[in-house]
């Protein structure tokens, strides 16, 4: 079967991609680039020894994406991971996230209702739950006010599918809600390439451990919590990648009873920045520098997942400890450097 993935060279794409190579799918990738490389289709190939087909294709080009999809008739499957994705960036540039992430789903939308039935796995993130009332997070959470125009192209993405699979018999799709994607291949042939300077924790943990960064601040330790500073749900993005896999396959298997369904994907265990720190440490062996300042704009002071749906209906649990997702982080970045 032929599957698929845009934005298939991105951090969880190219993850995504081994993932359904290692379960004899045939893929075809689709990314324009802007926030990957070329490196990363090689990296994919080491570690399957199949080079997958790949198109450079912006989904904002109309044309492009019909011809595309003229020439691909004979695709089972969907996985859209192809849009931007830093929430500072959105609230300063929001209408280019709008364009990029909205604009371009409807013009793949508007290519997948013209194929035969069509399974389509959206990507989407535990950021429309903004600060939940209750944890853990379980999907019938009340989707609050988003806290970015990033978190606000997932949740109106979400409503675009739900909206056209209900009247588009032939298409069937799954949100998949990330909560904190880290780690690497254990490979180290792909892993984050974060452009920049890194704005979530792990990378910039990797590139301070690496002397790439003088030293990591926390942003606050005057939370509600245990020890002060925030919660996350770290889940490693192999678990990540074959939780895409196994949600396609739910579609591809048989008629689900609901056209679009959503599944919270984490590991149901929450950890402070400082217990990352500590963890990191023992993982790796070296000592992190970091200083405590303010809080950061817009952070929640917890989110973890409630993992029953995904566990129960999807049959999928996360498999790999933070320890191992920070130790394959951490290998990963020891090889960029010789890079
Ligand atoms: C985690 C914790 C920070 C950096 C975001 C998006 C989410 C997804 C993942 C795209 C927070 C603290 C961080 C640093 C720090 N993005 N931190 N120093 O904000 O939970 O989630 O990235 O899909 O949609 O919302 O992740 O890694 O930025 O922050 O103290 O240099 O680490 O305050 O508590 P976040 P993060």
């Amino acid at each position: 079967m032929k599957i698929l993935v845009t934005g298939g060279l991105g951090f969880i794409g190219s993850h995504t991609v081994v993932a359904l190579q290692n379960k004899g799918y045939e893929v075809v990738v689709i990314d324009n680039l802007s926030n990957s490389s070329l490196q990363v289709l090689e990296g994919i190939t080491q570690i399957t020894s199949k080079t997958p087909e790949f198109q450079k294709i912006d989904l904002k080009d109309k044309s492009g994406l019909h011809d595309f999809f003229i020439n691909h008739q004979d695709i089972s499957g969907v996985i859209h991971f192809a849009a931007s994705k830093a929430v500072g960036e959105s609230v300063e540039n929001p209408l280019l996230y709008y364009e990029n992430n909205l604009a371009a789903l409807t013009y793949l939308l508007q290519n997948l209702v013209k194929l035969d039935k069509q399974n389509m796995i959206f990507s989407s993130s535990c950021t429309v739950y903004g600060q939940a009332d209750e944890l853990p997070i379980s999907e019938d959470a009340p989707v609050k006010k988003a806290m970015s125009p990033y978190g606000n192209t997932k949740q109106i993405g979400e409503e675009i599918i739900r909206d056209t699979c209900a009247t588009e018999d032939k298409l069937r799709a799954i949100s998949l809600r990330y909560f904190n994607p880290i780690g690497a291949h254990p490979s180290a042939e792909i892993g984050e390439l974060p452009l920049g300077t890194p704005q979530n924790l792990v990378p910039f943990i990797t590139q301070t451990a690496i002397s790439k960064r003088k030293e990591l601040s926390v942003f606050g330790d005057d939370y509600p919590t245990s020890d002060g500073t925030c919660i996350r749900d770290y889940i490693h993005v192999m678990d990540l990648a074959e939780a895409h896999v196994i949600a396609l396959e739910r579609l591809l298997s048989a008629p689900t009873k609901d056209t679009f369904e959503v599944f919270n994907v984490g590991t149901g265990v929450g950890s402070s920045v400082l217990e990352v720190i500590k963890a990191f440490e023992n993982a790796s062996g070296e000592k992190l520098n970091y200083k405590i300042v303010g809080r950061r704009a817009g952070d929640v002071v917890a989110a973890y997942a409630d993992t029953k749906k995904a566990n129960e209906i999807l049959g999928w649990k996360a498999k790999r400890s933070l320890e191992q997702a920070l130790k394959d982080a951490w290998t990963w970045e020891k090889t960029r450097v010789k890079a």
